[in-house]
């Protein structure tokens, strides 16, 4: 009898764990009270806001929140300290807000604590750098491994299928930089293009200008700088020409702001920039669709263009 009664004891508590751990997954609104709220609360945690693009990002998901007055949203920036993103996440979950925006550094140390606002009913939504695993409500960001291959392709065509490359590489703890790499070595794969010197730059200008340095201290000839983003790219750029070799090659990166890429393919400072969008206004409509109650994919992918000196004036061109 009294076993009896302690599984069924058991049961309940292993349904309503259950219960607690799927039911706010995709349907916020489904848990008590939120259906009537008259205004929410979203949590935003940026990992840095040293370069233009997080900028335009938070710029972006601020204008598209401001369209609805219903919606405040709280920014943090976690000055590209791991520890500290993970400190937002937690604040968000204990300050209760309604749902959180982030968009990780790295995929592995941000994992967990993403997971765990969830189990607390708190619908997260993961923008442009991925978690390992899917324990998040919606990853909204452009095909990484489709840009990468993308860039091999445009290098392949522009060189005439042979040369020598310097890769200079994004955060390699964080997936961007591990599917650029990857796109960019397939496409390349089996074609006279060889990879002559490859460092992990950080996504940071100063750190590229740095590699490039040493690049071009051990290569006496270099075709083409392949860097993950055009901060990265901008940098290579400006080692060459304090070498007074920035003639000598091509430079590609990947980004394509207005205000950045796009401008240095016009002044002639890159060859081509690859657009990588932030998806701030794409993030605020899903947090709202999911704040109402309503489903929304588990995957947003955006588009992507190319912006080279051919197609610069026609507003760039969609990669297919
Ligand atoms: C900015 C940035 C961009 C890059 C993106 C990848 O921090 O480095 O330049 O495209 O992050 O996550």
């Amino acid at each position: 009898m009294r076993h009896a009664t302690r599984t069924a004891t058991l049961s309940l508590c292993l349904f309503f764990t259950l219960f607690l751990i799927l039911s706010p997954l995709n349907s916020p609104a489904a848990d008590s009270g939120k259906k009537t709220k008259s205004s929410y609360t979203i949590g935003m945690s940026q990992c840095n806001l040293g370069e233009p693009w997080r900028v335009e990002m938070n710029a972006q998901l601020k204008a598209a929140a401001d369209k609805h007055p219903n919606l405040q949203v709280v920014f943090k920036d976690a000055q590209n300290d791991t520890l500290q993103q993970r400190a937002h996440v937690e604040e968000f979950v204990s300050a209760g807000v309604d749902l959180i925006i982030i968009s990780p550094k790295e995929a592995q140390p941000l994992t967990r604590p993403v997971a765990k606002a969830l189990e607390a009913g708190i619908p997260v939504i993961v923008l442009d750098r991925r978690l390992i695993g899917t324990n998040y409500t919606c990853f909204i960001g452009a095909d990484n491994k489709k840009i990468g291959h993308a860039a091999g392709d445009w290098i392949k065509e522009k060189l005439g299928g042979k040369g020598k490359v310097v890769e200079l590489k994004g955060l390699m703890t964080s997936t961007p930089g591990q599917d650029r790499n990857s796109g960019f070595r397939e496409a390349i794969a089996g074609s006279g293009l060889e990879i002559i010197f490859e460092a992990d730059m950080k996504w940071l200008e100063p750190d590229a200008r740095k590699e490039m340095e040493s690049a071009l201290a051990r290569f006496s000839h270099i075709d083409c700088v392949y860097a993950h983003n055009d901060p990265g790219a901008h940098g290579s750029y400006l080692a060459a020409k304090a070498a007074g070799r920035e003639k000598e090659m091509k430079f590609v990166g990947i980004d394509a702001l207005p205000q950045e890429g796009v401008a240095y393919v016009r002044q002639g400072i890159l060859d081509a920039t690859f657009q990588y969008p932030t998806g701030g206004a794409e993030a605020i409509d899903t947090a709202l669709k999911l704040l109402q109650g309503e489903k929304v994919p588990k995957e947003i992918t955006l588009g992507s263009r190319v912006f080279d000196k051919e197609t610069i004036a026609q507003g760039g061109r969609e990669l297919k």
